[in-house]
């Protein structure tokens, strides 16, 4: 636990244009969570930690974005977009309050993990006013290039300004840097705009801090934790960085999956002891699986809590409100969304069960439906305790199937049926002896078409 107080500044204002898209930049998803969520997830349920998120003019989703994440946090607007250091500055009065640590944070570099921030925050405990995170892309162009004199950091020079000796530096600042809370203000304040992009720019601190005797200190970091994201492209690397950490982690944690690289997790999944995941399996937000549980291949999971030594697919879809009771059996081609269902309760093959109550030990025949919606409204289905629900059977909602009833085959049930009673609601067969032969005859002499 860190004693000291921290304020985080967030930097989440920008349209991020190079995305192509209407939605701000920092709501881009990897792992099912907005980058902006794991950014503040980085930090949020550290003990002394404030956050001030800045955001742009149009800022309504990223404010409802981050007080989902963080309740308590500040959103302050950078009302035009004049540099970094501006930005920071537009939390002034948060700063004012004097923390001990400021940590500026950009919302577009969502791998960066506690350990690192810590790391910066342990170089001003360590008497640096200003801590920065160095590190050596393969390429360097578009990067801020730490400066050194011997083995003291002094400027960081970007990359529109640089000379051409300095050009040649691999050593690259990652960009999220912290600053002593008690002269974060008088060192934000000497920042000006004197340069090609006439930006103000907080990697300027770190030469405004030398310049006012204090020391800069740089912190190496490994290039995932500061990729930063601006292209869709560059998305889909973090996705794939982020999905590594997450099955290392599953796998670390005992899940047994014969081909991780196949299943893709969300951030917020969570597992219980010996659970096994098959290939190719998607877990969406929200995901709950207790012990024991096996996930067949080619299922897709949502917002669902499967119980202990549930199964699961192949090709199950499990959708948000889904939840799964001990020893149940959800099987192939078989969709279920807002319905519980019942310890030791089947649904084998080729179904959807939606807004439902299936009871323990029920079963329910292939191909039934739950028809849940009916154009205008969405209704419920009950299946009572042990109920058989036969083959391919409609249940038009609202309808209650009692306890121990036996719906059969074909059927489509549109009114209750009492528990232990039998319901057919089907047309009644005909057999006509010997129809098939005169059918046949009849086709034959051409009078009647197949
Ligand atoms: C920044 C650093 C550079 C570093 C690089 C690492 C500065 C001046 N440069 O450059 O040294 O190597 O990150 O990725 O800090 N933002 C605002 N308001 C603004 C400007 C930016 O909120 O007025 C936010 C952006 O949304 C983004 C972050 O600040 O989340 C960084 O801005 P960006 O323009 O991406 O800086 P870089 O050019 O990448
Ligand atoms: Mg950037």
């Amino acid at each position: 636990m860190n004693a000291r107080t921290c304020l985080a500044i967030v930097l989440a204002a920008g349209e991020g244009t190079r995305m192509c898209s209407s939605r701000p930049k920092v709501l881009h998803a990897i792992a099912g969570r907005s980058m902006l969520a794991h950014v503040l997830d980085a930090f949020a349920g550290a003990d002394g930690v404030d956050i001030a998120v800045i955001a742009g003019p149009k800022h309504a989703e990223i404010a409802a974005e981050t007080l989902r994440i963080a309740p308590r946090a500040e959103i302050f607007e950078q009302a035009e977009r004049r540099g970094t250091a501006h930005a920071v500055l537009s939390a002034k009065a948060a700063i004012a309050r004097g923390p001990d640590d400021i940590l500026v944070i950009f919302g577009d570099t969502p791998l960066v993990r506690p350990q690192t921030l810590a790391g910066l925050r342990a170089a001003l405990a360590g008497g640096a006013a200003v801590a920065v995170l160095g590190f050596r892309p393969a390429d360097p162009a578009g990067y801020g290039r730490l400066v050194m004199q011997g083995n003291e950091l002094a400027a960081i020079r970007e990359d529109s300004d640089v000379s051409a000796q300095e050009r040649k530096i691999m050593h690259c600042n990652g960009g999220l840097m912290a600053l002593a809370g008690d002269k974060a203000l008088a060192i934000l304040n000497r920042i000006g705009n004197d340069n090609r992009k006439h930006e103000f720019y907080l990697s300027d601190a770190v030469a405004i801090a030398r310049d006012m005797g204090f020391k800069a200190a740089v912190i190496e970091a490994e290039e995932d934790d500061v990729r930063g994201i601006n292209t869709k492209a560059q998305l889909a690397e973090a996705e794939s960085v982020l999905q590594q950490r997450l099955r290392r982690a599953a796998l670390e944690a005992g899940v047994t999956m014969q081909a991780p690289e196949t299943v893709f997790l969300s951030a917020d999944t969570k597992f219980g002891k010996d659970v096994v995941v098959e290939p190719h399996v998607v877990f969406g937000p929200g995901v709950v699986i207790d012990d024991g549980a096996v996930i067949h291949s080619f299922s897709h999971l949502a917002g669902a809590h499967v119980g202990p030594r549930v199964s699961v697919g192949p090709f199950a879809r499990l959708r948000p409100g889904t939840k799964l009771g001990e020893g149940s059996r959800i099987g192939n081609f078989v969709e279920v969304k807002e319905a519980v269902i019942e310890a030791g309760a089947k649904a084998n093959h080729l179904s959807y069960i939606g807004d439902a109550r299936v009871g323990e030990g029920a079963n329910v025949g292939a191909g039934t439906i739950t028809c849940n919606y009916d154009g205008a409204g969405k209704h419920r289905t009950d299946i009572g305790k042990g109920a058989f629900i036969g083959s391919n059977t409609a249940l038009v909602a609202p309808v209650k199937i009692g306890d121990g009833a036996y719906v059969g085959s074909g059927s489509v049930i549109t009114e209750d049926v009492p528990a232990d009673a039998l319901a057919l609601g089907r047309g009644k067969q005909v057999i006509k002896e010997g129809g098939a032969a005169r059918l046949r005859g009849l086709q034959a002499t051409g009078k009647k078409k197949p």
